[in-house]
């Protein structure tokens, strides 16, 4: 649970929320002792929506981990759609690969293994929607780089853009986080506010979700 939505009202979405994946549901019952930084079912509802409103056919993903959020995209993808997902971490994008197998995605995602910094470079768009939940600190510096890889119209979504309310200066008595990253954090938040192609939207859901849409 976050420190953003009290409990109760997590515990209400969660009842509603339903994923329709036994697989879904499995990593989520397994993290629950892992404590992977995985988004929750509710950003995963989140996400499936978005992507099935706008029809996307072309996702991407920087931060696969081991492939939840993954397969909540992958799951509003037609057949001929694709989702590309970046991870620098080999045993998590082996496992998530085993995952997309179990959820049986695995012909419309491709993992690319290695530093997301690097690899935005390779990736050709454009995409319909774009999912940014890698390293908090490249958030900025891989920002510009997104929104040229969007379709106009196309969504970028970014998770933790209140990272348990520690951007807001004074909101927990102890902040606990590393405070590089939530300085990186606020800096973004203020860059997706200002940047040009981008109307933005914030919903304080769980860890924060910014959605934003590039221009048209
Ligand atoms: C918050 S987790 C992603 C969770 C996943 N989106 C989910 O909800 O199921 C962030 C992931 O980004 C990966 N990561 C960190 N730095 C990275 C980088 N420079 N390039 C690619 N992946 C990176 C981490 O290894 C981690 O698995």
């Amino acid at each position: 649970m976050g420190v953003i939505v009290p409990d109760a009202i997590e515990r209400y979405l969660a009842g509603l929320n339903r994923s329709g994946s036994e697989v879904l549901d499995d990593i989520a019952r397994g993290n629950a002792q892992r404590g992977l930084p995985l988004i929750d079912a509710e950003v995963g509802a989140l996400l499936r929506m978005l992507a099935t409103a706008i029809d996307a056919l072309r996702i991407l993903e920087i931060g696969t981990a081991i492939g939840y959020s993954g397969i909540w995209l992958a799951g509003a993808l037609p057949p001929d759609g694709s989702l590309f997902t970046l991870e620098i971490d080999q045993d998590r994008a082996r496992e998530a690969k085993q995952n997309f197998t179990r959820a049986g995605l695995a012909d419309r995602i491709s993992v690319i293994v290695g530093d997301a910094k690097l690899m935005v470079a390779k990736v050709a768009g454009p995409f319909d929607l774009i999912f940014q939940d890698g390293a908090k600190q490249l958030y900025t510096p891989l920002l510009d780089r997104l929104v040229s890889l969007l379709r106009p119209g196309g969504l970028l979504v970014t998770d933790n853009v209140l990272w348990d309310g520690e951007v807001v200066p004074g909101f927990l008595p102890k902040p606990v986080r590393d405070e590089n990253d939530t300085r990186a954090i606020a800096e973004y938040n203020q860059r997706l506010a200002a940047h040009p192609d981008l109307i933005t939207a914030t919903v304080p859901l769980r860890d924060g979700v910014a959605i934003s849409v590039k221009r048209r």
